[in-house]
């Protein structure tokens, strides 16, 4: 049983391969040899998870899935939200979407933000959604080196580390990524059995 993730992010596919385990091999869209780069021009989670995924859909045909995550700051409104990736400018720079998010914060004692996960899933033909969240706060200044994008300013609740201070293994207790995959995988496992022999 294959499934084509519908991203290139080494960071997602090793979180995702975690929760889904070895029953499922993941294949990344280079491995799928699909070279493109999807726009996420819509206003939700969903609509690009799903655009994502539909793309790839057409493109290979193989049951496929694509995630979309944004970074929900209670003080600024619920933004950077869908816009995440693309906060400080098209380049996707993780330092300066970061330095942006810091400047915005800093006259706001609420720094409470959360992350927020939507899984699109196309399998045998229909179209499934599964989310997962992550509460936190947003530090003063960046701590650790681990991981990627606002990783090294968010502490989940109930840790004293940012994301960027723990391994994948500490990361994944509290992940938004894993809740969604974990939905994905019950999914799979439950619906799917027939073709899946999982243990
Ligand atoms: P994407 O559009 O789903 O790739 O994610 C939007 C942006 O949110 C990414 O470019 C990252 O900056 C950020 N992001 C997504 N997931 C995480 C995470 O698990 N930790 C930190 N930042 C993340």
């Amino acid at each position: 049983m294959e499934l084509i993730f519908a991203t290139n992010n080494r960071h997602k596919v090793e979180e995702i391969q975690s929760a889904i385990g070895d029953k499922i091999k993941i294949r990344t869209l280079s491995e799928a040899g699909i070279d493109i780069d999807i726009p996420e021009p819509y206003d939700t989670l969903e609509a690009n998870a799903l655009q994502k995924a539909r793309t790839i859909f057409q493109l290979s045909g193989i049951d496929c899935f694509s995630e979309d995550t944004g970074l929900e700051v209670e003080s600024l409104n619920g933004q950077p939200g869908v816009k995440s990736a693309r906060y400080a400018g098209n380049e996707k720079d993780f330092e300066k979407n970061i330095g942006k998010l810091l400047s915005e914060l800093a006259n706001h004692d609420n720094r409470n933000a959360r992350f927020r996960t939507v899984i699109s899933l196309i399998w045998s033909g229909k179209e499934y959604f599964f989310d997962g969240v992550c509460t936190g706060t947003i530090l003063h200044g960046a701590r650790g080196t681990n991981g990627f994008g606002y990783d090294s300013v968010f502490v989940p609740t109930g840790a004293e580390n940012t994301f960027a201070e723990m391994d994948m293994k500490q990361k994944n207790q509290y992940s938004h990524r894993r809740k969604a995959a974990d939905k994905l995988v019950s999914f799979l496992q439950n619906v799917a059995s027939t073709r899946l022999k999982f243990e």
